[in-house]
C-alpha cells in the first residue's frame, strides 16, 4: 500500500502567467493538499473521503482520479486493478491546484506501485494533460510545484518543461479561499485572446525583472515587480472586494498581493511575522464569504510531493 500527499500551489505567482507557480505549506506544519493511498486489488475501486470529497462529481469516471487511473494504464500498457482513496482537502475551483494535488499525487502513486515505469519528464507531460483536460488548456503551474514543491518557472523547451528557480525562504505568503468556487475554465475564457504591445512590453519587464530580482537576492525589488498585467485586470471581478482587500492589505504592511492561479484564493507577502498575523486577521473577517473558507500563513515547500508513512 502507498500513501501519497501533494501539496496546494499558488499557480502565476502574479507576475508569471501560466509560468511560475509555488508549493505552499502552511507554516503550523498541516499538511495543505490531497492524499491518495493505492492498492492493488482484484477490482477497481475509488473511494472519496476528506473535507472537500462531497464537491467531487458523483459519476465515478467524471473523477480526475479515475481518468489518471485509465490513462496511467493505457501509457504503460497494462490492465490494473487497483483500490484507491482519495482525501480530497483542497477545495475544487479555489485557485490552490486543486486538480493538481489529485492529478499530482495519483499519477505519483501509480507510478510508485509499478515501480516507477514513467520518468518524472514524462509523468509531469501526464499531468499536464490531465490539467489540460479539467481547464481547457495545458498549463503546468500548478502540477509542477505540486511535484517537484518550491518555485517553479515553466520552461516547455524541446527537452526542458520546468526548472525550479530561488525563492526568499523569509517570506511568509497569507493565502484566503473565501470559500466559494470560480471555475478555471470560465476565468480562462475571459481573458483577452490578444494583447497590446504595450502590456506585452510590461509584462516582460515585469516578469524578467522578477526573476533578475531573485537571483540577485533583491526582496524588495521582487516584491514590487510581481505585477499582473495579464489576469488581475479581467479576473477582480470574479473575486469577493478584491480592490478594496488589496489596498487595505498594502496599508497593514504587505509587500506584494495577487489572485493565487485563476482565484478566488488570494496572497499576499511579508517578511514579518506580526504583519502576517495581522494580514490573515483581516482576511479571516473581511474576505471569507462563509464557514469553509479559510486563511493560511505558508511558507514556499520546497519538498513537494511526498510519500506518507
Ligand atoms: N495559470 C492558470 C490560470 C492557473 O491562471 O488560469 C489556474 O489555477
Amino acid at each position: 500500500m502507498i500513501k501519497i500527499y501533494a501539496p496546494a500551489s499558488i499557480g502565476n505567482v502574479g507576475v508569471g502567467f501560466d509560468i511560475l507557480g509555488a508549493a505552499i505549506i502552511p507554516i503550523d506544519g498541516t499538511l495543505l493538499g490531497d492524499f491518495v493511498t493505492i492498492k492493488l486489488s482484484k477490482k477497481f475501486t475509488l473511494v472519496n473521503k476528506g473535507i472537500f470529497s462531497n464537491q467531487l462529481p458523483a459519476d465515478t469516471e467524471q473523477n480526475i482520479v479515475w481518468k489518471c487511473w485509465l490513462r496511467f494504464s493505457r501509457v504503460i500498457k497494462k490492465n490494473i486493478s487497483v483500490s484507491i482513496v482519495l482525501e480530497k482537502n483542497m477545495p475544487i475551483g479555489s485557485g490552490l491546484g486543486s486538480s493538481a494535488c489529485s492529478i499530482v499525487a495519483t499519477l505519483v502513486a501509480m507510478n510508485e506501485l509499478f515501480n516507477k515505469p514513467l520518468n518524472s519528464k514524462e509523468l509531469l507531460l501526464l499531468m499536464g494533460e490531465m490539467e489540460g483536460e479539467i481547464s481547457g488548456s495545458i498549463h503546468y503551474d500548478n502540477v509542477a510545484p505540486s511535484y517537484f514543491g518550491g518555485l517553479q518557472l515553466i520552461l516547455e523547451d524541446s527537452e526542458i518543461i520546468n526548472q525550479k528557480i530561488p525563492h526568499f525562504k523569509n517570506w511568509f505568503w497569507i493565502i484566503a479561499w473565501p470559500g466559494i468556487k470560480v471555475s478555471t475554465s470560465a476565468a480562462r475564457n475571459i481573458l483577452p485572446k490578444k494583447y497590446t504591445k504595450e502590456i506585452c512590453i510590461k509584462n516582460s519587464r515585469y516578469l524578467s525583472g522578477f526573476i533578475h530580482a531573485l537571483y540577485s537576492q533583491q526582496p524588495d525589488l521582487a516584491a514590487r515587480l510581481m505585477q499582473d498585467v495579464i489576469a488581475e485586470p479581467y479576473r477582480t471581478k470574479l473575486l469577493p472586494n478584491f480592490l478594496q482587500a488589496k489596498e487595505k492589505i498594502k496599508k497593514i504592511g504587505a509587500i506584494s498581493f495577487g489572485i493565487s492561479g485563476s482565484g478566488p484564493t488570494i496572497f499576499s507577502i511579508t517578511d514579518n511575522i506580526s504583519i502576517a498575523q495581522k494580514i490573515s486577521l483581516w482576511l479571516k473577517k473581511n474576505y471569507l464569504q462563509n464557514q469553509t473558507g479559510f486563511v493560511h500563513i505558508c511558507f514556499l515547500d520546497s519538498q513537494g510531493v511526498r510519500k506518507i508513512g
